[in-house]
C-alpha cells in the first residue's frame, strides 16, 4: 500500500497535511448510491461535522447526497460548495437566532428540534419573515450503542434530543404554532458503531414510537435516523469500504416504514473516514531508557482523536522497508496526551520519514486547533499530486 502514496510529489507541500484519496472517496460514494438504489424512499445526508474541506465537499456534491448541517458555518460551508439548499437538514442543541435565521433565508429542507423552547424560537422568527419552517423533532430514544462514552448520544442522560414521554406534547404544541410545520422524527444513537443489532434496536424503537403515533391518528413523512456507522480502523486497507449494505439492509428489514414515509440517514464516519491520511514527516528519532520514541511534526491540534477518546489510527512508515522496530509515536504539542499511538510497529524511522496515519478523513482536519500558536494543516486530494 505504500506506493499508494505520491512520495515523489510530497516534497512540494508542507507538513503535517491531510491527503484524500479521491479514488477512495468516489467508490464509497458509488456504494452508498447503489445500496441506496435498491430501496425506495431512501435519502442520505452527509454529516458535514466529519469534514467540511470544500474540495471533500465538493466532491460529494457531484454525488447527489444531501447534507446534515448543525451550525450556520456549516449552512454556508455547503451553500458555498454548491449544495442544494432544499436538501439541507440542520440539527443541534443550541441553534442562535442568526443560524436559524440563515437556514429560513435559504428555505432549508428542516429544522431538526431538540426542545420546546428552540421551536418557540423557530416559530417566532418563521414569523418575522413570513414564513413556515418545517420541523422535526429529534427524539431521544434511550438505546445505548457499543461505543466510546463521548461518542454516545442516544441514552437519557444525553443532552440531546426531547424523551421519548413528551413526544406527542411537542407535535401537539408545534401543530398550535403558525409558522411552523411538523414533518418528521429525528433519531441518533452515536458514532463508530460496527454492531448492527444497535440500529435493530432503534428500529425496534423507532417501529413503537410509529404504532403510538398512528394509533393517535398523527401523520409523520419523514424519518431520520441519524448516522454512526463505524469503520475499521484496524484494516484500513482490508476494508477501505464500510459494509453499507448490511446497513441499508439492517433498516430495511427492521423499520417498518410506511408507504408515505422517506427514510432519512445523516452518515458521516463511513463517507470519509477512510479516504484520509494525516502525513506527517519525523523530527526526531529518541533514545528513552526503556523504549524510543519518534516525534513527529504533527501533533493533537492536527488530529485530536487519540488524545480525546483513546482512539487508534494505524500508523505506516510509508518512507521505508527497514526492518520494524518499535516506537512511540509523539507528536511536538506541550501535553502528554500528544501522542498517536504506543509500542508501535513501524519499518525503522529516521528523521525526515514521512509517516502517514490512516483513517483520518474523519473528524481529523475539521477538529484541528491552532494551540501553540500552530498553523492548521491544509488538505490535500490526491488528484492534486499527478
Ligand atoms: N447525526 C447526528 C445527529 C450526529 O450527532 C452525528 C455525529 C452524525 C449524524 C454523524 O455520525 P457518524 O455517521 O459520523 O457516526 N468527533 C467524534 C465523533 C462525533 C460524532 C458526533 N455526531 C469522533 O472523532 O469519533
Amino acid at each position: 500500500m505504500k506506493g499508494h502514496f505520491p512520495l515523489d510529489k510530497f516534497g512540494a507541500v508542507r507538513t503535517p497535511f491531510y491527503y484524500y484519496d479521491t479514488e477512495v472517496l468516489r467508490k464509497t460514494l458509488e456504494t452508498i448510491r447503489a445500496e441506496v438504489a435498491r430501496y425506495e424512499n431512501f435519502v442520505v445526508h452527509y454529516a458535514v461535522k466529519a469534514n467540511a474541506n470544500p474540495k471533500v465537499l465538493t466532491v460529494i456534491r457531484e454525488s447527489g447526497l444531501g447534507v446534515d448541517c448543525v451550525s450556520g458555518g456549516e449552512i454556508q460551508a455547503t451553500v458555498k460548495a454548491g449544495f442544494p439548499t432544499g436538501k439541507i437538514v440542520y440539527a443541534g442543541v443550541g441553534k442562535a437566532d442568526w443560524e436559524i435565521e440563515l437556514g429560513l433565508d435559504y428555505n432549508i429542507f428542516c429544522f431538526n428540534v431538540e426542545s420546546i423552547p428552540e421551536l418557540e424560537v423557530i416559530n417566532e422568527l418563521a414569523a418575522a419573515k413570513g414564513k413556515v419552517a418545517r420541523v422535526a423533532f429529534r427524539i431521544n430514544p434511550n438505546v445505548g450503542a457499543h461505543t466510546h462514552a463521548n461518542i454516545t448520544t442516544g441514552l437519557a442522560e444525553n443532552k440531546f434530543g426531547i424523551s421519548m414521554n413528551d413526544m406527542e406534547k411537542v407535535i401537539e404544541i408545534a401543530a398550535s404554532m403558525e409558522h411552523v410545520e411538523f414533518v418528521g422524527l429525528h433519531f441518533h444513537i452515536g458514532s463508530q458503531i460496527l454492531d448492527m443489532g444497535d440500529f435493530v434496536a432503534l428500529c425496534n424503537r423507532v417501529n413503537e414510537l410509529l404504532d403510538k403515533l398512528e394509533a393517535h391518528r398523527i401523520r409523520v413523512s419523514h424519518i431520520n435516523v441519524g448516522g454512526g456507522l463505524g469503520i475499521d480502523y484496524q484494516h484500513p486497507n482490508r476494508q477501505p469500504i464500510p459494509d453499507f449494505a448490511s446497513y441499508f439492509k439492517t433498516y430495511a428489514d427492521h423499520l417498518k416504514l410506511r408507504s408515505y414515509q422517506t427514510l432519512h440517514f445523516e452518515l458521516g464516519r463511513s463517507v470519509v473516514g477512510q479516504c484520509g491520511s494525516l502525513i506527517s514527516r519525523v523530527l526526531y528519532v529518541k533514545q528513552g531508557t526503556n523504549k524510543q520514541f519518534a516525534i513527529l511534526d504533527a501533533g493533537m491540534t492536527d488530529l485530536i482523536r487519540p488524545a480525546l477518546y483513546q482512539a487508534y489510527h494505524k500508523i505506516e512508515n510509508i518512507s521505508s522497508d527497514a526492518p520494524v522496530q518499535t516506537y512511540d509515536v509523539v507528536g511536538p504539542i506541550c501535553e502528554s496526551s500528544d501522542v498517536f499511538g504506543k509500542a508501535v510497529d513501524l519499518n525503522a524511522v529516521k528523521r525526515g520519514d514521512y509517516l502517514a496515519i490512516r483513517s483520518a478523513g474523519a473528524y481529523g482536519e475539521i477538529m484541528a486547533s491552532r494551540y501553540n500558536c500552530r498553523e492548521l494543516p491544509q488538505g490535500y486530494l490526491s488528484d492534486e499530486f499527478v
